[in-house]
């Protein structure tokens, strides 16, 4: 006896149940963005500014904070690249996977104090086209960065999710390191 062909038609897959579950995620992380950028606005900004020994100017601290961080999410991305076999030719040693997780949490744990600083301290600021997209980067990144971190434990979204969700935090750290970090080392100098 030959055995038949399975006639029924594989079921269907639901991406609509998938895409569902990012609903949470996304209204949580905008809430995030927008108490960040109320508060900035709201509090009234304090000054306040952190001398560290070895620098000229809280601004170079920031600055370099800021560069450190990038320079973590870039090996971030890099790492993903290499796990999700997107670099021709090279093939993932079997750290990729904590060099990846650990670039990220380095990355965020530097952009923290910097960030805390510029809220307190300054506010969410527009007296600039350069300074408003700064603000609205740096909420946006935080924003983004928790809806990373909340769809992360999920199981059975589209594949293109979490790729996508890590693309846009990196795209929010380079546009806040741009507006500030680069405009600051351009305007007075490479230097501590
Ligand atoms: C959370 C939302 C944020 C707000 C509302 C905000 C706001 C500001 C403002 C108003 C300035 C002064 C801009 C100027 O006059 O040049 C500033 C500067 C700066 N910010 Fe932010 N920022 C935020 C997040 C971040 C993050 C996430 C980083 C880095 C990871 C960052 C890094 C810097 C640096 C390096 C400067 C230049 C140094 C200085 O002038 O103090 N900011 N920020």
């Amino acid at each position: 006896m030959t055995a038949q062909p399975d006639a029924s038609p594989p079921a269907p897959v639901d991406v609509s149940l998938g895409i569902g579950k990012l609903i949470v995620p996304s209204l949580i992380g905008g809430l995030v963005a927008l108490t960040l950028g109320v508060y900035g606005r709201l509090h009234h900004p304090t000054g306040v500014v952190v001398s560290i020994a070895g620098f000229t100017s809280a601004g170079y601290v920031k600055s370099w904070l800021a560069t450190a961080a990038t320079v973590f999410a870039i090996v971030q991305v890099a790492s993903a690249l290499v796990m999700y076999g997107k670099i021709p030719r090279v093939s993932a040693p079997s750290w990729t996977g904590s060099l990846h997780q650990w670039s990220g949490r380095i990355a965020f744990l530097l952009a923290v104090p910097v960030a805390v600083n510029c809220l307190y301290g300054l506010g969410f600021q527009t007296y600039s086209t350069r300074v408003l997209l700064h603000s609205l980067f740096g909420c946006a990144f935080f924003g983004a960065f928790s809806v990373k971190m909340l769809i992360l434990p999920k199981r059975g979204l589209p594949g293109w999710t979490l790729p996508l969700a890590g693309a846009v935090v990196f795209t929010m750290l380079i546009g806040v390191w741009f507006t500030s970090a680069f405009w600051f080392f351009s305007t007075y100098g490479l230097h501590r």
